[in-house]
């Protein structure tokens, strides 16, 4: 198949990187000059395990091209939107502007496909009804393409292995039975090698397809936020929420996934997507349906205030002056992502109360030098805790996961530790001499 992905973020880069590697031939389509000079290069534009290394394969093959001209999509057939949709600067609904804009720029180009007639797939989260809208939008112009949508569930850090080995793949299709199939057949060749493995196929309709994305992220965050409440309350009683999260984790109807309590959940999509997705309901006249979502948002930024008062406390009732150490500023390990970090909003928190502030990074230092000028950064754990009076971990990375309580008791002037995420073991610290608290364990 001939496909253009429209939008070469995250999700758009390695979309069409993966779509070259199974055999397509892919035009990689976005406005950003910088971005696509850079991915041309096989430079990636972010941290994400395994994507340079398909980037480079899918451009040695010759299959996949990266361009900011639109007009170079008329010999394509398959039109896949990957842009952003971020929460509106002045509400809580998703900003639809690069939606749109990607679809007008694309227009003037559709229908011209030498293979037959073009589909257009929607592949961002969007609020339900936009892909009505969309459909409309293409018949007002006068086009013959086709819509459906087909939503993505990529992780960050595991976001080319989501790609090329999805769990599930859904698809919302014309209500049109015949426009329908033909979607669909065109959709089947393109997942061809996913579908053979028995990669399980969804379909339904327009919102239904829309309703799927948002029902999923706001059930992975309501999950999160049930056990960060738990960790409430075992705060107040002694309780020890990783025991519990095991015990009913072991109920294959609850499972152990996503029941880590700790600072809370981030990122590009989750925060977001329940805010929209609370925002669409109430113009639907439906928001009492989702009226909890409202208590997980707020569950979720107590756990950050929380780390917040527990540092205060742990320094003795104020921050002036006092040297702190934040390991972590992505909003989750194997990612350079700081969008609605718990990490960054705590390190600042603590900056702007006066405390002198040094986060480290694996991955988002750079990003955290031009984002929050205010904050020093550091190049490891060591460096960033040289003489400080507190400790926090806030992203559970591999190599904070490792350190040594002994050896980083060393450089410290006070050994105080949160940690944030409930990755290390209590004992071992307290052996140390530590004073170690983390989410929720006694
Ligand atoms: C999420 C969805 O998982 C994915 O399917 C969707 O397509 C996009 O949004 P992502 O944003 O990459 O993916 O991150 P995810 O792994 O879901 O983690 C989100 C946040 O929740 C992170 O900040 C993580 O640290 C936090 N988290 C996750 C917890 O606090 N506890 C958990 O048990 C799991």
């Amino acid at each position: 198949m001939r496909i253009t992905t429209v939008g070469c973020g995250y999700l758009g880069a390695v979309y069409a990187a993966s779509m070259a590697s199974i055999g397509h031939e892919v035009l990689g389509l976005d406005v950003d000059q910088k971005k696509i000079d850079d991915l041309k290069k096989g430079i990636a534009p972010f941290h994400e395990p395994g994507f340079e290394k398909v980037l480079t394969e899918a451009l040695a093959s010759g299959r996949l091209r990266f361009s900011t001209d639109y007009a170079d999509a008329a010999d394509y057939q398959v039109h896949v939107i990957c842009v952003g949709t971020p929460q509106q600067i002045n509400g809580s609904g998703a900003d639809l502007t690069y939606v749109h804009a990607a679809v007008d720029a694309l227009i003037p180009h559709l229908d011209k496909c030498p293979d037959g007639r073009s589909l257009l797939v929607g592949r961002s989260t969007v609020p339900v009804g936009t892909a009505q809208i969309l459909a409309q939008k293409l018949k007002d112009a006068g086009t013959d393409t086709l819509l459906a949508w087909n939503p993505e569930f990529l992780r960050e850090g595991f976001a080319v292995k989501d790609t090329l080995y999805p769990d599930r793949i859904v698809y919302g299709l014309p209500d049109d039975g015949a426009e329908a199939a033909e979607a669909k057949a065109l959709l089947d060749e393109v997942y061809e090698p996913m579908l053979k493995a028995d990669t399980p196929l969804v379909t339904g309709n327009y919102p239904t397809a829309e309703l799927v994305k948002v029902s999923a992220n706001s059930f992975l965050a309501t999950k999160i936020s049930f056990i960060n409440a738990v960790a409430e309350v075992c705060e107040a009683t002694g309780g020890d929420v990783s025991v519990i999260a095991e015990a009913i984790g072991l109920d294959d109807r609850i499972g152990p996934k996503f029941l880590r309590a700790g600072v809370g959940f981030g990122g590009g999509c989750l925060p977001k997507d329940i805010r929209a997705f609370m925002a669409r309901a109430g113009e639907l006249g439906a928001g009492e349906a989702l009226s909890f979502l409202r208590e997980v948002d707020m569950v979720n930024n107590r756990r950050r205030d929380h780390v917040v008062n527990l540092s205060r406390e742990m320094l003795g009732g104020s921050f002036t002056g006092k040297k702190i150490a934040v390991l972590g500023a992505a909003f989750k390990p194997d990612s350079d992502d700081t969008r609605q970090s718990p990490a960054l909003y705590v390190a600042s928190k603590l900056s702007g109360r006066g405390a002198d502030v040094t986060v480290t990074d694996p991955a988002a230092n750079e990003r955290v030098k031009t984002e929050r000028p205010n904050l020093k950064v550091a190049k490891d754990a060591f460096e960033a805790a040289k003489d400080a009076e507190l400790v926090l971990l806030l992203t559970e990375w591999d190599e904070f996961k490792q350190l040594d309580p002994v050896a980083l008791k060393e450089v410290v002037a006070e050994a105080r530790f949160i940690d944030g995420r409930n990755v290390l073991n209590p004992a071992a610290w307290r052996e140390a001499g530590w004073d170690y608290r983390s989410m929720g364990r006694p």
